[in-house]
């Protein structure tokens, strides 16, 4: 296998759960003060070593590819100002060595068939990343970096997966495993998607970060709808367990689930407290906002 160089980004979602916002704007450009969400999962797949960004859009999407181009004349009109400090933040989003492709998902079928639409991408000898941008998630070092690391001394597929209270586990794909502590992988033994109360293998639910090996974009090919009536990628990753292996990582770090509306509240306001412009400030506000 070579080693990790490709990102899928599936961001051809309808985004229902954070309406009137997605309407007409991908939910993937919502913005944690400053920055679009899909800015943060690029910026963590280029510190695991990717180098090729594929985007894998629908309707509605096309401001996603304009973040990422370059924009000469905004680039010429800060320099001006002399505001050399935002125009060189603007210039490096994207760094010379990574390149972006975009590919068009043509109708919402499930996140199977999103990661599928980027199958000619991938060599049959290229392990590659998958990155839900609305799962914002924060590690040092960045989680996707922690995964590759596991990947490379594995060789299996790799899943993001995190304990969540058992009330919520329906929301999730779960996977059967061990409970690796923070830090630690271990093998699944089957996964299912959004298993209804009582009926999950475990507590432990993947997140929005995958390594795959190549061999699950065959099994993409011919999978039937499943939950749902989408394309599941979790049926597909079932389907690895017995061959190539799947392994159960719990990163070291935290998840925002930036697709709801309370997810995102906490991601804006633990950053913004973190911030060192805002930070002090928002600390005011909200001590006097609480009267506390
Ligand atoms: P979600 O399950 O979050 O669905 O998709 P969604 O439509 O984006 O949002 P809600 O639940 O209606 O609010 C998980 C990821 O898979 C992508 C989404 O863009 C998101 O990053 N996806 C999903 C696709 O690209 N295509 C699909 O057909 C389905």
């Amino acid at each position: 296998m070579k080693p990790l160089t490709k990102a899928i980004f599936p961001v051809a979602g309808l985004g229902t759960r954070f309406l009137p916002a997605t309407k007409a704007q991908p939910k993937e450009m919502l913005t944690v003060i400053d920055k679009p969400l899909i800015q943060f999962a690029v910026e963590e797949a280029i510190a695991a070593g990717v180098t090729q960004l594929i985007f894998v859009t629908g309707r509605t999407k096309r401001a996603i590819a304009d973040h990422f181009d370059a924009t000469p004349e905004l680039d010429r009109l800060l320099r001006e100002k002399g505001r050399e400090t935002v125009a060189e933040e603007l210039r490096t989003i994207i760094p010379p060595h990574v390149t972006c492709i975009y590919i068009r998902q043509p109708e919402a079928l499930g996140l199977g068939h999103a990661v599928h639409c980027a199958a000619p991408l991938i060599g049959d000898d290229e392990p590659f990343a998958v990155l839900l941008a609305d799962d914002l998630m924060r590690g040092d070092p960045p989680v996707l970096a922690q995964m590759a690391e596991v990947q490379r001394a594995t060789g299996r597929s790799v899943l993001a997966v995190n304990p969540v209270p058992l009330e919520d586990i329906g929301s999730y794909g779960v996977v059967a495993a061990q409970d690796p502590g923070e830090g630690g992988s271990a093998p699944v033994t089957d996964m299912v998607e959004k298993p209804p109360k009582g009926e999950a293998p475990s507590n432990l639910a993947v997140v929005g970060r995958y390594i795959l090996r190549p061999e699950v974009m065959g099994v993409l090919a011919t999978l039937p709808p499943g939950r749902g009536g989408e394309i599941q990628l979790t049926d597909a990753i079932r389907q690895l367990i017995p061959g190539t292996g799947v392994e159960a990582f719990r990163y070291r770090g935290r998840r925002y689930d930036c697709g709801s509306k309370m997810g995102f509240l906490e991601a804006t306001v633990d950053m913004g407290l973190e911030h060192p412009d805002y930070g002090p400030q928002l600390r005011a506000h909200l001590r006097s906002s609480l009267g506390a």
